[in-house]
């Protein structure tokens, strides 16, 4: 056979288009094979969605939805077909949170992170619900050309807050109302057992005394009998004066805050044997009456836990006045109080501490490092220009 160099040129050619051919339709099997998953992470994707309680939306810029799931139409109150003539993104909001709902759009577009925004959202037939949106740009060749989001109806989340706020607000009311009822008790039973049972017992003292002064000096034994029974009469005074003291010590009354704190610190330190250091503003304070009483009544718990669980053998107490604040600290050098425990909804007394000063928006600050001791802070506003 005579070889024909254009035979063989043609061959090659046949050879080079089969591999070609080949080639392609390996890819257009590579091609179908991604199609297919595509489809199926498509349908995936387009279940979840549909499974989700919470609507799931994607719109252009001008707010026309591109897409939109069940749960979303239904939530909004709106059909199919509603969707299908055209439901504008602003008019899920109520009137007053569309600027708003404008401007956070521009945020997200711009690329600022915005966490959820909440809204009000309004429904087909006018009602609404309280809704918190999250939404990202879709960009296209880096360009944003829409927004897509998850919009989560937050109406219950919403009524649990405000219910647990009322009734946080009714329980601290009436926890102050209790303690006021409380101190205002407490003041009139001082009162009257000072006045009352103290008049008697000094006129019971002064009889006594008239009787003594009739008695023979040889009538020992009816001597005697009156003496005893005026030492008696002198101990009652004392318990009488120390059950109104404990009651409402009246040096609050008469002389302030700083004084009566002086006092318990040294009635205290008597009783416990615990050293109790006292560092008082020098300077004077007209304080109102129930917010000293509260103080003091801080400073009497605090003192009383000192005894009860710190161990401690030293106690430092400062008492300071600015315009407008009050600072107390009252710091130990016990054992510590733990986070646990300062944390407890147990701790009752440190509960106390907290809502005593709470109607004047003042702050109790408690905190403990093992084995160096405790420190309770006081921060109380006092009015401006009520300090002398
Ligand atoms: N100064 C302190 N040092 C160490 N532990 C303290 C101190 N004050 C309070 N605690 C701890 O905090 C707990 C809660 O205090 P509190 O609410 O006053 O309750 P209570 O005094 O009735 O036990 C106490 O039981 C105690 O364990
Ligand atoms: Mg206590």
């Amino acid at each position: 056979m005579i070889k024909n160099p254009e035979v063989k040129q043609l061959k090659d050619e046949i050879r080079r288009l089969k591999a070609r051919i080949s080639e392609l339709e390996k890819t257009e099997e590579e091609l179908k094979k991604a199609e297919r998953e595509l489809t199926r992470n498509e349908k995936i994707f387009r279940d979840l969605v549909e499974l989700l309680p919470q609507t799931v939306y994607e719109m252009d810029l001008r707010g026309n939805f591109k897409f939109t799931n069940n749960y979303g139409i239904q939530c909004f109150g709106y059909t199919h077909e509603d969707i299908d003539k055209g439901v504008n993104f602003f008019q899920l909001f109520i009137p007053e949170d569309r600027e708003r709902v404008k401007q956070n759009i521009q945020s997200i577009l711009d690329g600022t992170a915005l966490k959820g925004n909440e809204y009000t959202s309004l429904r087909k037939d006018g009602s609404t619900f309280q809704s918190l949106f999250y939404s990202n740009p879709i960009l296209h060749n880096g360009k944003p050309v829409g927004l897509r989001g998850v919009v989560i109806d937050i109406t219950d989340q919403k009524n649990a807050e405000r219910d647990l706020k009322n009734s946080r607000d009714q329980l601290r009311n009436l926890a102050s109302h209790l303690q006021s009822i409380r101190e205002e008790e407490r003041l009139i039973m001082a009162r009257e057992i000072h006045d009352e049972l103290g008049q008697v017992l000094t006129a019971l003292k002064m009889d006594l005394i008239w009787m003594q002064k009739r008695l023979d000096t040889e009538q020992t034994d009816q001597l005697k009998k009156v003496q005893s029974m005026s030492d008696l009469v002198d101990m009652t005074i004392m318990t009488v004066r120390r059950i109104s003291t404990e009651l409402r010590p009246g040096l609050i009354d008469d002389l302030g805050l700083p004084a009566a704190i002086e006092w318990y610190c040294g009635e205290f330190q008597n009783r416990t044997g615990i050293k109790c250091d006292l560092d008082l503003d020098e300077k004077e304070h007209i304080l109102e009456q129930d917010r000293s009483i509260s103080v003091f009544r801080i400073f009497q718990e605090s003192l009383t836990n000192v005894a009860r669980h710190s161990k401690a053998t030293k106690v430092h107490a400062h008492l300071q006045f600015d315009d407008s604040t009050l600072k107390m600290e009252i710091r130990d050098n016990g054992i510590g109080i733990t986070e646990d425990q300062i944390n407890s909804p147990k701790s009752l007394g440190l509960i106390g501490l907290k809502e005593r000063v709470n109607p004047w928006g003042g702050e109790v600050i408690i905190s403990g490092v093992h084995s160096k001791g405790t420190t309770v802070k006081v921060i109380l506003p006092i009015k401006p220009g009520k300090i002398a």
